[in-house]
């Protein structure tokens, strides 16, 4: 699983019809898509991804947000692919993201960031687990 991370483009810019151009660049930065399906996840299935931050205080806001609409899910091949697709996300907060990444293209805040990617190869494995079968992976 070295290779492979997990990314979800999130329902805020789902919703702003940035989908094709950040599938783009996902390809132009030379990942494979091993994995791809828009979904509109429930609350209880946002709260259940992103159980690691349920002490925290903006997993009420986190959750509501991420069950607001359709989000795409990802599994994404690349030589050290949970850093590479960090580095194309750019910062949790798009107003301290680098020029040129995602977040600072397509966020509107640290809240609405339109894209996640995992932290971790353990948490890459978890979370593509999480939302694809077998059968969605090629
Ligand atoms: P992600 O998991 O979505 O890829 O983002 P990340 O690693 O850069 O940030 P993380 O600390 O894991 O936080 C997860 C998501 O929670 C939202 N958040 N809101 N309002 C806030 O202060 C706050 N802090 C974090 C963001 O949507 C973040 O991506
Ligand atoms: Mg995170």
């Amino acid at each position: 699983m070295t290779n492979l991370t997990f990314g979800i483009i999130k329902p805020d810019a789902v919703r702003a019809g940035h989908t094709g151009s950040i599938i783009q660049r996902i390809l132009d930065g030379g990942f494979k898509i091993r994995g791809l399906k828009l979904i509109h996840i429930t609350r209880r299935e946002a709260e259940g991804f992103y159980e690691v931050h349920r002490e925290r205080p903006f997993f009420s806001g986190l959750t509501e947000f991420m069950s607001s609409g359709p989000c795409v899910v990802m599994a994404l091949e690349k030589e050290g692919a949970v850093k590479a697709w960090r580095d194309l996300m750019g910062a949790t907060d798009p107003a301290k993201a680098d020029a040129g990444t995602l977040r600072k293209e397509f966020g509107g805040s640290v809240g609405e960031n339109a894209v996640h990617g995992s932290d971790s190869d353990e948490n890459a494995a978890i979370e593509i687990g999480y939302f694809f079968s077998r059968l969605e992976l090629v």
